[in-house]
């Protein structure tokens, strides 16, 4: 066996072409130097600079990246198109395919492609970051299928993640080229037709004349012609059918890669390179490489071999190569399960079961069916049915073949297998299933869509002929051990035995509970959960194939009508929507923009990749690029860190570290109790020379140096490219002293570590509240937190302006006055020397307001130090990492209620998980304080909060900023109160409502209230009597599936709570040309704010809103501005621009006075020639605003807003698994300025908290580490989670006349909403419990994931599964 050399020296074998040859947008590309070990991704954005392709995860887990891989098979003599993530994709592994990316179809300056137009005109684009990719994923689907059905529409988008839309519009836009949204052109409303959003005048035709339901107008979308679509390149084609692909061979400086064109060649070079990784779809290896840091010098990829790709039909079965992609897969049983005897396609059913919900469609189109067997994971879904149903498998070497069944010695240990080093996976046999076989296959993962399994199972059970004897039974488990395993002794148990009469007994389930077992820290946690689940699936089993021996006509008793729904397939049901709004009034001019669902204004140029985001600022020619270095240890002292290795590496420029700071270290966005860089006082000794002559550097502290959380910052390395970089980042070794952390609140409050000050509020008699309750009651929530998953990671480019100390700072940051001004802080100069600009954000919801300085501060740094341009965008898992989240909370209360139901006091504590800097967790505190009694006016109330020290990595602001968690507890405790009392939880909400004039805890009175009206629109608009009535019945009915329905007000405070920052500024120029550029202190995150500020010009100025464009956010137009934050900008930004643009008619009044009929542009040119001044800046400060904790005193708020939700679920009590059935909203939002926008906004919080309370979850190990850093282990909704009926209503006839032309904030106040369907879920939980005898209050913390419901649903079968006594393991998690 001959040595590779990577280097390129030689080989020894895999002499082919090293050129590979492929198109991008009907280019053609000749690559001499492709690196194995780069992803399609980067050479896209970085090497032809196209940036329309976003990088959301690296690890195909969001779709940003999508686009479209074109093939020409010879074999079948057809052209194939698929989605794929273009960041798992091998830039080597492109040879003879068409790429097409976003800015292959369309342009806005071109022509735009009905995929990018209607996204966008449908409103379906706000941060725009995932709109390339899911445009990209419905061009796919339209090249293959011009008329797909929604279900197609939905499958497409499985890969796809948004943060911002709440997925809704987008579905509604793309429906209009489905066969459902071409099919009527009427006027329906609730059937689930597009046009009940996308046709029709804008006024509906419902008597009440004041409502609108009309977002966009189809009609006017440019029609779709498949015909014209771009062509399959001609060369391209006569490359593809005149030659044999031929062997390639492609060398980088860690790897190469081979792709034989035979199996002979194939085999020759396994034996050869025993080592060598075969690589089909890179969707396990990629990841390795990317996360596991896995070197792998030699890659073999056998796409050009027949017999790996091929399909064999034999007498037992179907043969798939080992190279097939799931979707042929899928493609090819789908068929065979339409044309073969229903006894025979068993098996198959459960494999296509097992790919429904297997990744998204992006990563089915290029993973192998031999990479999911022989990635060898425990999770792996597609292994329990093989084993399950016997597969058999063909294993290759050079000098043979051998054929092995797939049982459980296949797996021999974690990821191992029984295939020898020379050998690989030729082909894997799917058995037909046989007469009286019956075989299920199941998946319960957090989230349906797109997630890897918690726990996954396939059965097969073969039944004598004619009875129901066992004759043969396989249970095969996966996520229960470290391989796939069967439940080997309670299937022999079974033999033999009447399936009828033994199954439903107690004895299989306490077999299957004795061998199912699993170690209390085992990794994944959920152990209890896990355990159930493997009896709940059985028993989902058992039930299936009774109900099939019965239609058999065998003599077994009869699935009980109230068990039949536990047995039933999960089938996703395409959702309906309907939006209500204020009509605009007759005869309201056409250039006046407000009130109208405007798109947004960037949204065409989202939708077509043109929208420019800080990553696609073009690169510098002599710029670089930083990866950080970030402490692994919750809480240590840093005994040394070594950087000689780092500094040897390719690439390597310098290392950063806290000496390079010139100015100061010290940093923080209120208190300044962080470090840039973590501080230390530096010796420089053991100099020496290392093997290459070159002079490395051992830093050695002479002081110990602290770290506080995981992922702080300790130094970056800054390097020619980011994988330089970030390479080298790894390499740089830090000795630590691990110091006692304190990781949870309940570890805090035992510790008492807390920051100070301690907050109360308190109003009332307390004790003289709690001797008039007829009853009290205590009790404790927590909240789980979440991370904001913006899809755009923190991104910073610093580039030094070589005088006077100047930067520009180009970030994605909410606030651009704090990046300049701890960027000043850190470089040692004045804040004039510093220029941040703020183009738009890829997303930010809070999480880009304070924390982005984290990155902008060291970026800065290092492009100081070096003089030259620096650049760093996260990773998605460094990000997670490092800047924090909402924060956790945990909530303790006491209430004091009467026989009514009617609270009378209240005392309730809060601690947050602050992390190990203040940030800006005070505020946050203090308004979950000031939203403790959410709507509801309880006479004697008490609330407290405690800020949490503890060693997590600082928590911040998240959209809602602490008010949903202080309103979580609130509706805790009144659901609490009714369930006690045995009343409906609407009857005790209603009753303890706010009415207005009432005042709040904290003294500020209740005006322009409507609550009230909200409550009642939302009551009648969800018919949400007859819903009880209709849920009562179902329950009734059904014994494990149970449905829920809560209904949930809302009462937000808007304003800043810090005074100060209740202030805006604009700047408005008019050029003489007539067109108005307007600038003003909010920053653009999706959100429509510079849409919105547009519109509002566009009426004071009386121009159309076309004439008026916003470039950017700087500090250098509009100086000391406020985050863009407390869902206030559009009230004081909005008010900015109407004082500068009123200042501005001011001073054209005189040449329009002179010339009434003349025009805007001849009115500005006579004031220019008269030397008037056509610059005017403006200015807003909201007044009377000024609480004092200490007196209980002054307003807090400038206003509230209001609204209110309700929500029908649907739970699996057997599996923890829910629907989200129906949701209803009205929402206040005083006279919208945007409706489509504002309505976005709804949907797109309400998604959020959705996330929040039932679906997105946070684990941390015991020591502090945050265990998922991605979307792989992280799961935020998806487009299967809206809820099948979805109404959004805003409030008619509310004007506010508190906020620009009477309109209201929207961003945060709907995203508490969510918690209807927590409640709702609560609501079926209590059912459930009802079935086992158990009633009254219970404790439920957030989110109410499967696991969480599973386990409240308290029945037989947890019984058998009992968690281990706390204390007595150590938890894979903790609860934070
Ligand atoms: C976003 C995402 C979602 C996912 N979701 C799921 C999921 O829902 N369920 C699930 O089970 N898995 C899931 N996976 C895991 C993964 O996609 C599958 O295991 C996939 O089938 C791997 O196929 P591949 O062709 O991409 O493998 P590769 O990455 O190309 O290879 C994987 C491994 O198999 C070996 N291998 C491949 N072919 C052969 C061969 N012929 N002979 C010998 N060895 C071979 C390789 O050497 C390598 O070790 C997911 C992965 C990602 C990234
Ligand atoms: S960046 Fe590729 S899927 Fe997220
Ligand atoms: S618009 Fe989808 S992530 Fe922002």
């Amino acid at each position: 066996m001959r040595e590779i050399n990577v280097t390129g020296a030689e080989t020894g074998s895999g002499s082919g072409s090293d050129e590979l040859v492929f198109f991008v947008n009907g280019k053609k590309i000749v690559e001499r130097n492709a690196d194995p070990e780069m992803t399609l991704l980067t050479y896209l954005r970085r090497k032809l600079g196209l940036t329309g392709t976003k990088l959301g995860c690296a690890e195909g887990g969001c779709g940003a990246c999508t686009v479209m891989v074109s093939r020409y098979q010879t074999h079948t003599q057809q052209l194939l198109h698929y989605a794929v993530n273009a960041c798992l994709a091998p830039l080597c592994s492109l040879h003879l395919v068409a790429v097409t990316t976003v800015e292959g179809i369309g342009s806005v300056a071109r022509k735009l492609h009905p995929v990018q137009e209607r996204i966008a005109r449908a409103h379906g684009s706000q941060c725009g970051f995932c709109t390339p990719g899911i445009v990209m994923s419905m061009y796919a689907l339209l090249r293959n299928n011009p008329t797909p059905k929604m279900a197609d529409v939905e499958e497409a988008f499985q890969g796809n993640l948004c943060r911002c839309t709440g997925y809704r519009p987008i579905l509604e836009g793309y429906k209009t080229f489905t066969v459902e949204g071409g099919c009527c052109g009427g006027r329906g409303r609730e059937n689930g037709c597009c046009m009940a959003n996308g046709n029709g005048a804008e006024k509906s035709s419902e008597e009440d004349t004041d409502e609108a339901t009309t977002l966009f107008t189809a009609t006017n979308f440019a029609p779709f012609d498949p015909t014209q679509e771009v062509i399959f390149p001609p060369e391209l084609m006569s490359l593809t059918k005149g030659q044999r692909s031929g062997s390639l061979c492609f060398r980088g400086n860690r790897a190469v890669w081979l792709q034989p064109d035979s199996l002979e060649e194939f085999l020759r070079l396994k034996w050869e390179h025993p080592d060598a990784r075969v690589v089909v779809g890179n969707t396990e290896v990629g990841i390795e490489v990317k996360f596991k840091n896995m070197v792998y010098p030699v890659i073999l990829a056998p796409a050009f071999i027949p017999e790996l790709n091929t399909v064999t039909y034999t007498e037992d079965g179907v043969v798939f190569g080992a190279g097939c992609t799931l979707s042929h897969m899928g493609a090819v049983l789908k068929e065979m399960v339409k044309t073969l005897p229903p006894h025979q396609t068993e098996v198959f059913l459960a494999v296509l079961e097992q790919l429904r919900w297997f990744a998204g469609l992006q990563i089915r189109n290029v993973a192998a069916v031999g990479g999911n067997i022989m990635t060898a994971s425990p999770i792996s879904d597609l292994n329990p049915v093989f084993m399950a149903a016997g597969c058999k498998l063909t294993l290759m070497d050079k000098d043979g073949s051998r054929v092995v069944q797939m049982d459980d010695s296949f797996f021999t240990g974690y990821r191992k297998t029984t295939l020898r080093p020379q050998e690989v996976l030729l082909s894997v046999e799917i058995p037909y299933s046989k007469k009286n076989q019956f075989v299920s296959a199941f998946k319960q993962s957090p989230r349906r869509e797109d997630d890897i399994s918690i726990v996954t199972a396939a059965m097969s059970v073969t039944i004598t002929p004619g009875t129901d004897v066992v004759e043969d039974l396989i249970l095969s488990y996966g996520g229960m051990a470290a391989t796939t395993v069967l439940a080997k002794k309670t299937a022999s148990r079974l033999l033999g035995r009447r399936w009828g009469e033994e199954l439903p007994g107690r004895r299989p389930c306490s077999s299957l509970a004795e061998e199912m077992t699993l170690d209390p820290s085992a990794p994944g946690g959920m152990v209890t959960y896990r355990q159930t689940l493997t009896l709940s699936l059985f028993y989902k089993f058992y039930l299936m194939v009774l109900q099939k021996l019965r239609a058999q006509g065998v003599n077994v008793a009869e699935v009980g009508a109230n068990c039949l729904s536990a047995a039933e397939i999960y089938h996703p049901e395409t959702p309906s929507s309907v939006q209500i709004y204020q009509a605009v009034p007759e005869g309201r001019s056409q250039d006046d923009a407000v009130g109208r669902p405007m798109m947004h204004l960037s949204a065409l140029k989202q939708a077509t990749g043109e929208a420019v985001y800080c990553d696609d600022v073009p690169l510098y020619e002599n710029e670089l690029y930083l990866a950080l270095v970030t402490s692994s240890k919750a809480h240590a002292n840093i005994l040394s860190i070594d950087s000689s290795a780092a500094e040897r590496m390719p690439g390597v420029v310098c290392c950063v570290f806290a000496d390079d700071i010139p100015g100061s270290n010290a940093t923080g966005p209120i208190v300044y109790d962080e470090t840039v860089i973590a501080r230390h006082q530096v010796r420089l000794s053991d100099q020496s020379a290392d093997s290459d002559g070159l002079m490395s550097r051992l830093v050695t502290f002479l002081f110990s140096v602290q770290v506080t959380c995981v992922g702080h910052i300790i130094g970056a390395v800054v390097a020619d490219t980011q994988l330089h970089a970030q390479r080298a980042a790894k390499a740089v070794r830090i000795q630590y002293e691990e110091l006692p952390a304190v990781v949870t609140i309940q570890e805090a409050i035992a510790a008492q570590s807390f920051y100070q000050p301690i907050r109360t509020i308190q109003k009332g008699d307390l004790e003289a509240g709690f001797k008039q309750a007829d009853h009290i009651l205590e009790g404790e929530m927590h909240i789980g937190g979440q991370e904001h998953f913006y899809l755009e990671t923190n991104v910073t480019l610093a580039v030094p302006r070589g005088e006077d100390g100047e930067m520009e700072v180009f970030a994605s940051t909410q606030s651009a006055s704090k990046t300049q001004s701890l960027v000043a802080k850190a470089l040692g100069v004045p804040a004039n020397r510093v220029v941040v600009r703020v183009k738009r954000m890829g997303g930010g919801f809070g999480g880009k307001e304070s924390r982005t300085t984290v990155l902008s501060t060291v970026v800065a740094v290092a492009a100081n130090k070096l003089k030259r341009p620096v650049r760093c965008m996260l990773d998605r898992d460094e990000d997670m990492l490092i800047t924090g989240g909402r924060h956790p909370f945990y909530g303790k209360y006491k209430v004091g209620y009467l026989n009514s139901g009617k609270v009378v006091a209240l005392d309730v504590s809060y601690y947050s998980n602050t992390g190990n800097s203040m940030d800006l967790s005070l505020s946050v505190l203090e308004r979950a304080l000031f939203h403790m009694e959410n709507s509801y006016s309880v006479a004697n109330v008490r609330g407290q909060g405690y800020l949490c020290r503890t060693n997590l990595p600082s928590n911040t602001a998240f959209r809602g900023f602490g008010g949903p968690q202080g309103m979580m507890v609130t509706e805790s405790w009144m659901n609490d109160v009714a369930q006690s009392l045995g009343k409906p939880s609407e009857e005790v909400r209603r009753l303890n409502l706010y009415v207005e004039g009432e005042l709040t805890p904290y003294n500020q009175i209740l005006d322009q209230f409507t609550l009230d009206r909200c409550w009642d629109e939302c009551l009648s608009r969800s018919v949400y009597q007859e819903r009880r009535a209709a849920v009562d019945l179902y329950n009734r009915q059904n014994r494990w599936t149970k449905r829920g329905l809560a209904i949930v007000p809302t009462k937000f405070g808007i304003s800043f709570t810090a005074v100060f920052l209740n202030q805006a500024g604009a700047l408005a120029h008019i050029y003489t040309d007539g067109s108005v550029l307007l600038t003003h202190g909010g920053t653009e995150m999706g959100q429509g704010l510079h849409t919105k500020m547009v519109q509002v010009a566009s009426r004071v100025l009386g121009i159309p809103c076309s004439k008026i464009h916003i470039s950017e956010t700087s500090t250098n137009t509009v100086p000391n501005t406020s985050p863009t934050a407390a869902s206030a900008s559009s009230d004081l930004n909005g008010a900015a621009v109407q004082n500068a643009c009123e200042t501005l008619m001011k001073r054209l009044e005189l040449y329009k006075t002179n010339n009434p009929k003349g025009t805007w542009e001849d009115w500005v040119k006579a004031a220019y020639f008269d030397r008037v001044n056509l610059s005017a800046n403006g200015f807003y400060k909201t007044p009377d605003l000024g609480y004092d904790f200490d007196s209980n005193s002054g307003r807090a708020f400038n206003y509230f807003s209001y609204g209110v939700a309700s929500s029908e679920v649907e739970i699996d009590c057997l599996t923890g698994a829910h629907k989200n059935l129906s949701t209803t909203i009205v929402m206040d939002v005083g006279h919208s300025l945007n409706p489509a926008i504002d309505i976005g906004q709804v949907e797109g919080a309400f998604m959020q908290g959705l996330g929040l309370f039932t679906l997105e979850e946070l684990h941390y190990s015991p020591q502090g580490v945050l265990l998922t850093r991605g979307p792989g282990s992280y799961k935020i909704p998806a487009f299967g989670d809206i809820p099948t009926q979805l109404t959004v209503s805003l409030l008619r006839d509310a004007p506010n006349d508190k906020a620009i032309f009477a309109s209201k904030a929207v961003g945060e106040p709907p995203l508490f909403l969510a918690a209807s369907v927590f409640y709702a879920i609560k609501d079926a939980i209590s059912a459930a419990r009802a079935e086992s005898g158990i009633s009254g209050p219970f404790r439920l913390d957030s989110p109410a994931s499967a696991e969480r419901i599973r386990n409240a649903c308290s029945d037989r079968f947890t019984k058998l599964c009992p968690p281990a006594e706390p204390g007595t393991f150590k938890p894979w998690s903790v609860q934070v």
